[in-house]
């Protein structure tokens, strides 16, 4: 995930110390690449960026000597233009009078710059901060000035981001909010800007939050606020933070695990904002509408997504997927898949090993390889013909959330489009995802104790809520030590059943259209003094047959799928807490397994 940090100086001084400062309290975001830009007080501008560390690429490109009055530092998260030095930010404009930054996505990005191009402007990257800079560039050639630039720019740009950016026409900083992170500050001689509130509070607690739609004016004594709709100056005082950088670095929350987990209606919006426009989008759709046969193929929380998908495919589109396990791919599928069909991998991180072998043996097979990845220039990205890019951001936390729901939510995409329905109806997930949170994180807290002393337990889904099962149960396995078995719930009665006992937990996942089936279940667990604990729809029927029901917020069923998933994520999170355990760091494991 990106992130910006600018900052202005009464007098011309060292900035690169102070930049690269910043970007390494920036860092834990996750990036690939680093840039430095320092203007100085002549108004020339000093340039440096590559791939690689912060530490790394100071080193190499000696930031420490960078003078100036001005300076932006940018890392970069690689979402459109591999990760290159070309690509890597700030970047400048046509004539190199200017430089700025961005952080977020630019989703008409490719328009743009064809745009630019033919208005005579030099791009010089793929990259979309790029587009942030050319489209101020070309409002200030028509003769504007720069905050009236910045307001024109707002109207070409579309998408979610912030940008940062200086001119070598005056002796201020600008940037703009819009649905990325940005956060203002006064110091002593100085004014800075930053995509988070950690990476500023070393320097200053006097902080002004701005909002999006807002441009800020930053010189060394006074930052103003202006309204990107309107132009009218905003009033706003700086509030004093009195929060350490290590809990700001959490947003506030207790664990990653949690932020993350807070972050997913924010992330699911961004990935249908990006996938809206995005050409690679069909192009996948039609391949597998060519296809013999489709696999969906993954490792753990990557995998429960693809078996999620399966179904959203036939419920919504008719159309059959294999969804499978990748090592059971090379034992299963190696001598009987061929060039008619495809694969789609899905991987958080593009580098598990299972995966990549699984790859091998389908490229060995002729078939055509796409992906749904979340880190971009991982290896998988770029054994893919396709990518598509999950938009998540860093994952810091071991246990997968915020790349599990994207995954789901990728999917329901895909089938939608391929179904040729309207797509645009999900844009009401994130908000339904946000009611879920809020509900859950009430609700989840009564279910912690019917767990006390319990060191296994089952989870049970049906259908559409067979894969949130596995994934909820692979959450609690994975953050509680404890052994929680994911299962068909019509399975459970083929053998499981001889493990119920007085108070023998049992968590029951269920849709609207697969009640019926899910209270089946329920009373035969009950029925041997078993305690049902029921996620799922409002429903009367379910309350009066479960012990104890979590009503899931109200939408259709495909939806509810999704949402359902949260509260198990939520009381994974509890019930870790309950037992004294790190979430985020879970003992045995590792974020990305890179081992066979
Ligand atoms: O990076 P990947 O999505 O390929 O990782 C696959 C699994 O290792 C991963 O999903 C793992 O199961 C999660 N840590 C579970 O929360």
């Amino acid at each position: 995930m990106c992130g910006i940090f600018g900052i202005v100086t009464k007098h011309e001084k060292n900035l690169g110390n102070i930049l690269t400062a910043a970007g390494q309290r920036l860092s834990y975001r996750g990036y690939d690449s680093v840039g430095v830009a320092t203007i100085h007080a002549d108004q020339s501008i000093d340039l440096r960026k590559d791939v690689g560390k912060v530490q790394a690429v100071a080193e190499k490109y000696n930031f420490s000597e960078m003078n100036g009055c001005r300076g932006i530092l940018q890392l970069r998260w690689a979402t459109f233009g591999e990760p290159s030095q070309v690509n890597a930010q700030p970047h400048l404009d046509s004539k190199g009078l200017m430089v700025g930054a961005h952080n977020g996505n630019i989703v008409n990005n490719v328009l743009l710059r064809k745009q630019f191009s033919a208005e005579g402007m030099l791009v010089r990257s793929t990259n979309d901060g790029e587009s942030c800079v050319h489209a101020v560039e070309r409002h200030l050639l028509q003769g504007n000035g720069m905050l009236d630039a910045i307001r024109l720019a707002y109207q070409d740009l579309e998408g979610d981001y912030a940008f940062v950016i200086a001119s070598g026409t005056d002796e201020k900083l600008y940037a703009i909010k819009n649905g990325s992170g940005l956060i203002a500050a006064f110091g002593e001689d100085f004014t800075c800007i930053s995509s988070d509130l950690p990476s500023i509070l070393p320097l200053s607690h006097e902080i002004i939050f701005l909002n999006d739609g807002e441009i800020v004016e930053l010189t060394p004594s006074s930052i103003s606020i202006y309204s990107a709709e309107t132009g009218e100056k905003i009033e706003r005082q700086a509030e004093v933070v009195i929060e350490t950088m290590e809990a700001a670095q959490k947003g506030g929350f207790a664990h990653f695990m949690l932020k993350e987990i807070n972050e997913q209606p924010q992330v699911a919006r961004e990935l249908l904002h990006l996938w809206d426009r995005m050409g690679e989008v069909e192009q996948v759709i039609t391949a597998i509408q060519q296809a013999r046969s489709v696999y969906f193929i993954g490792c753990g929380t990557s995998y429960n997504a693809c078996v999620s998908g399966a179904i959203f495919f036939n419920n919504l589109a008719n159309r059959s997927v294999i969804p499978i396990a990748a090592p059971q791919f090379m034992a299963q599928y190696n001598q009987s898949t061929n060039s008619e069909d495809i694969a789609i991998f899905v991987s958080q991180s593009g580098e598990t090993k299972d995966v990549l072998n699984a790859v091998d043996v389908a490229r060995q097979n002729g078939m055509r390889i796409f992906s749904l990845v979340n880190v971009v220039g991982s290896t998988l990205t770029k054994k893919s013909e396709i990518w598509l890019p999950l938009a998540c951001g860093y994952e810091v936390s071991v246990p997968a959330t915020k790349t599990f729901t994207n995954q789901m939510v990728a999917f329901l995409f895909l089938a939608y489009r391929l179904a040729g329905k309207d797509s645009s109806v999900i844009h009401q997930l994130p908000q339904l995802m946000e009611e879920e949170i809020r509900q859950s994180m009430q609700k989840v807290v009564d279910f912690v104790p019917f767990f006390d002393g319990w060191k296994d337990f089952y989870c049970l889904g049906f259908g559409l809520t067979y894969p949130i099962a596995l994934e909820g149960a692979l959450k609690i396995k994975e953050i509680t030590y404890a052994h929680c078995e994911g299962m068909l719930s019509t399975e459970f009665k083929h053998g499981p059943l001889a493990a119920v006992s007085d108070r023998y937990p049992v968590i029951f996942v269920s849709t609207k259209r697969d009640i019926p089936f899910i209270i089946s279940g329920i009373n035969e667990v009950t029925c041997r003094g078993g305690l049902a604990i029921a996620i799922g729809p409002q429903n009367a029927a379910l309350t009066e047959n479960a012990y104890h029901v979590l009503p899931i917020v109200e939408t259709n069923d495909e939806f509810l799928s999704i949402l359902a998933a949260i509260p198990l994520q939520l009381l994974s999170y509890q019930l870790s807490l309950r037992k004294g355990y790190d979430p985020d760091f879970p003992r045995n494991l590792s974020k990305t397994l890179t081992v066979d």
